[in-house]
């Protein structure tokens, strides 16, 4: 699937980072947001994703995570995740950096990641910030405007534990990423459109340092050009041909 000289390089890495997004968890049937049929087509994120939306209507918001936190549920790690869950196995240095929401990753068995857009199996109170992870998804029907989800420590509102749109990144992960990538022998990423922050740097940092860059992504993104590689095939498929230790 790589040409001969670069799969030796995927081989010898030591110091090996992963770039997620929503394409590696497609093929376990979770939508994403800007592919053909991606969730933004059917909705706008602007009723969905921002905390003016949630001010607006938090049970419309609320009721629309609860729907996406049972496809998560119901959803089971994919070959790629898998292979990934391998390679931090493998690796003597490994961070995967996520972008998506999903515990797929989690799932799979990845230690050594962090997560850029927070975790839809969590929700956050509003008046404290106590963060509280979910066993379960939310009851959708039981979700009403004198039933928001609360906080069981401080009895609050509580949100959706996830960034939304015109919300800082956490600065935590940002830093452990970047540190990590500019360092780092390959990057490998993995089913992004790219046009949301955290990916960019990245990608420039790790090429900067001299790392190999692939992609693997069915179709071209905004960081395609930062690429040495770029596999056009699902993660699924590509994964596990490209790491098969
Ligand atoms: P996107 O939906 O923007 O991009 C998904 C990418 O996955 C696209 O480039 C697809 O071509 C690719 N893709 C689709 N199927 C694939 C497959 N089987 N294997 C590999 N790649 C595949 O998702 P992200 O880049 O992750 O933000 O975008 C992240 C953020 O955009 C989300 O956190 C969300 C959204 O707006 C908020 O909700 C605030």
């Amino acid at each position: 699937m790589l040409p001969e000289d670069i799969q030796r390089r995927v081989e010898e890495s030591k110091r090996v980072c992963v770039f997620t997004g929503a394409g590696v968890s497609a093929e376990s049937g979770i939508p994403t947001f800007r592919s053909a049929g991606g969730l933004w087509e059917k909705y706008r994120p602007e009723d969905l994703a921002t905390l003016d939306a949630f001010a607006r209507d938090p049970v419309m918001v609320w009721q629309w995570y609860a729907w996406r936190q049972e496809l998560v549920c119901s959803a089971q790690p994919n070959a790629a995740h898998k292979a990934i869950a391998a390679m931090d196995r493998t690796y003597p240095e490994f961070l995967l950096v996520t972008q998506n929401v999903d515990d797929l990753h989690e799932r799979a068995g990845v230690k050594r990641m962090v997560k850029l857009h927070g975790s839809i199996m969590e929700m956050r109170c509003l008046d404290a910030g106590h963060v509280i992870a979910l066993k379960e998804p939310l009851d959708k029907d039981a979700i009403a405007k004198e039933s928001l989800p609360k906080c069981p420590t401080c009895d609050s509102v509580c949100r959706p534990n996830v960034v939304w749109f015109g919300e800082m990144l956490p600065p935590e992960p940002i830093y452990a990423g970047r540190e990590f990538a500019a360092a780092c022998d390959m990057l490998l990423i993995v089913g992004t459109s790219g046009v949301v922050g955290g990916g960019y740097g990245l990608a420039e940092l790790a090429k900067l340092a001299g790392a190999l860059v692939v992609e693997v992504n069915p179709e071209e993104s905004a960081l395609s050009h930062l690429a040495e590689v770029s596999v056009r095939h699902p993660a699924a498929d590509a994964l596990p041909k490209i790491f098969h230790r």
